[in-house]
């Protein structure tokens, strides 16, 4: 079957299509590269010794797409392009709005016409609101704090809205909790552009010496040693749940949480990275960062029976395959 991909130049992308090429799939991609590299694909035909038909185009680009769909017979659309950075959202929000918004609804358009009603997209955990209680399960109440946020709560409304019209779409929104690490092969990771936001990249930017030290955000939260908590998912596991999804479509608007139920504190994190890597690791402890949980994971119960997925790989494996992934490529893909 062909697939197409947006955003598969990314992190999860990249990750995705290696396993929806190894099942078999034809991959079609579409990616602008405004966070990505072109490079992750070449490595991905590496791993898989296939080729990805590679589009470089914008979502927001009608003719493109249109261009797209007319060349290939897509049958599935697994949509992951988009804007991630939390801060920056709240800075640009309307580059936010048009990218993930607008630049949704162009693609379902797009879909429609061509007659391709099934899509898996890229939801969030940020899509529950603060106040929920852990775990977080799919019907815990949603509110988004960030521009970002409001653009994954906002396309659920717009696709839940799009199912309900019209019984041919079939939807898997899927609520990602913290995906890290890398695949095993070392030839593909996440490569994030300037000082990281997220936690591991950061991380490994310290223990390969790119970076001082991390600063630790917060150690008077209500948790086991005071660091926040969170449901870190192996980026290889994640991917697979892409394939289950697609295997499984069902009927129209469904949602499913994709993590693994455990939670692992910062200095958890750290503690691992040191071990694995050998590195020491300074860390600073700063003040907390707005908008921060004390603790996030997910109740992943639902997947397991609607798709027939579970996490495999535990933290350690997520710290290895991410050191490994770093060791081999210090610069990223610029190495
Ligand atoms: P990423 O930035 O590595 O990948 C997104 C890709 O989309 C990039 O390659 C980028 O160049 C591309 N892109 C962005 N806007 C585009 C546009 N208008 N047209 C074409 N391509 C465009 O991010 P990721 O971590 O792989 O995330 C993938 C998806 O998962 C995103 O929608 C993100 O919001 C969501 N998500 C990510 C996380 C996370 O922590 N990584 C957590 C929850 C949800
Ligand atoms: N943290 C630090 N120092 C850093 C970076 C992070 O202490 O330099 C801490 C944070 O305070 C938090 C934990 O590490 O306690 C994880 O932070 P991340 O930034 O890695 O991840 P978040 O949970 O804040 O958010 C991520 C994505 C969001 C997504 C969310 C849920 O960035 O887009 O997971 O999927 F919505």
């Amino acid at each position: 079957m062909t697939v197409l991909v947006t955003g598969g130049a990314g992190f999860i992308g990249s990750h995705t299509i290696v396993e929806l090429q190894l099942a078999g799939h034809q991959v079609v991609v579409v990616d602008n590269l405004c966070n990505s590299q072109a490079e992750s694909l070449k490595r991905v035909q590496q791993i898989t010794g296939q080729a990805v038909a590679f589009y470089q185009a914008d979502i927001c680009d009608k003719a493109a797409l249109t261009r797209i769909f007319g060349e290939h017979q897509i049958l599935q659309v697994i949509h992951f392009a988009g804007l991630k950075a939390v801060g920056e959202s709240s800075q640009i929000p309307l580059s936010y709005y048009q990218n993930n918004i607008a630049g949704t609804l162009t693609l379902l358009e797009v879909m429609a016409a061509h007659g391709v009603f099934d899509l898996v997209f890229s939801s969030s955990a940020t899509v529950y609101s603060p106040e929920a209680k852990v775990p977080l399960t799919e019907s815990s109440p949603l509110a988004a704090i960030n521009p970002y946020g409001r653009t994954k709560l906002m396309l659920e409304q717009v696709l839940a809205d799009l199912a309900a019209s019209d019984n041919r779409w079939r939807i898997w929104l899927l609520r990602y909790f913290n995906p890290i690490g890398a695949h095993p092969s070392g030839l593909i990771g996440e490569d994030p552009n300037g000082i990281p936001n997220n936690l591991v990249p950061y991380v490994a930017r310290v223990a390969i010496g790119r970076l001082p030290e991390l600063p630790v955000f917060g150690d008077d939260y209500p948790t086991p040693d005071g660091t926040g908590v969170r449901d870190y998912i192996h980026v290889v596991d994640l991917a697979r749940g892409h394939l289950k999804a697609m295997e499984n479509m069902g009927s129209g608007c469904q949602v499913v949480n994709l993590g693994t139920g455990q939670g692992y504190s910062v200095m958890d994190v750290v503690k691992a990275y040191r071990e694995v890597s050998g590195a020491e690791i300074n860390v600073a402890i700063k003040p907390r960062r707005a908008g921060d949980l004390a603790t996030c994971y997910a109740d992943p119960a639902k997947a397991a029976e609607y798709i027939g997925w579970r996490a495999e790989f535990d933290l350690r494996t997520m710290v290895e395959d991410s050191w490994r992934w770093t060791e081999q490529n210090p610069a990223g893909y610029g190495s």
